[in-house]
C-alpha cells in the first residue's frame, strides 16, 4: 500500500548507555508500528560521516560524529502508515529542551554534549529513509511478517499483512 512507509531509527549512544533501549522500542511497538529490521552496531567514523553528510561543514559536525561513534547504537527499520512523519513526531524537536513532553526526546533527555545529544535519530523524508535504510541494512536483513492484529486492520485494504 502506498501509504505504508519504512523509516530508519537509531537509538543513539546516550540512550544505549542509559539503559533506554527497551523503553524506546516499546513505544514504537505500542504505537502499532512494525519493526522489520534491528541490530546493535558500533558506528565507525566513515559510516557516521556518510550518514550525516548533509551536515558536513557545520560547526557541530565534528562533535556530532564524536557523539554518534561514542558507544554502540541500535538501528531499526520501522514500518507503518505514514511511518516517516509519525516517527519524527514521536521523536520530537531536535533539542530535548524544546521537545514536547510525550515525545521521546521530550521525555528522556535534557543534557547535551558538544553537539545536541538527543536519544534517537529518525529519517526526515522518503528520500532520506531510503538512503539511510540502504546504508545500514542489506535487503536480506529486513523481514516481512504478519503481526497478530494485521487481519483485523488490513482486511479492507486487501493487504497481505
Ligand atoms: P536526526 O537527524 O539525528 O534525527 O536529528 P534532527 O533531524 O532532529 O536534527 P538535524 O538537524 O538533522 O541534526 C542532526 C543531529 O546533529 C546533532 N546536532 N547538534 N547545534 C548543535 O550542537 C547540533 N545541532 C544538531 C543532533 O544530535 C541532531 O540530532
Ligand atoms: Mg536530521
Amino acid at each position: 500500500m502506498e501509504e505504508v512507509e519504512r523509516t530508519l531509527v537509531i537509538i543513539k549512544p546516550d540512550a544505549v548507555v542509559r539503559g533506554l533501549i527497551g523503553e524506546i522500542i516499546s513505544r514504537f511497538e505500542r504505537k502499532g508500528l512494525k519493526i522489520v529490521g534491528m541490530k546493535m552496531i558500533w558506528i565507525n567514523r566513515e559510516l557516521a560521516e556518510k550518514h550525516y553528510e548533509e551536515h558536513k561543514g557545520k560547526p557541530f559536525f565534528n562533535a556530532l560524529i564524536e557523539y554518534i561513534t561514542k558507544a554502540p547504537v541500535v538501528v531499526m527499520v520501522v514500518e507503518g502508515r505514514h511511518a516517516i512523519e509519525v516517527v519524527r513526531r514521536m521523536a520530537g524537536a531536535t533539542d530535548p529542551k524544546d521537545a514536547a513532553p510525550g515525545t521521546i526526546r521530550g521525555d528522556y533527555g535534557l543534557e547535551i554534549g558538544d553537539a545536541i545529544y538527543n536519544v534517537i535519530h529518525a529519517s526526515d523524508s522518503k528520500e532520506s529513509a531510503e538512503r539511510e535504510i540502504n546504508l545500514y541494512f542489506k535487503p536480506e536483513e529486513l523481514f516481512e511478517y504478519c503481526k497478530a492484529a494485521d487481519w483485523f486492520y488490513k482486511e479492507k485494504r486487501k493487504a497481505k499483512c
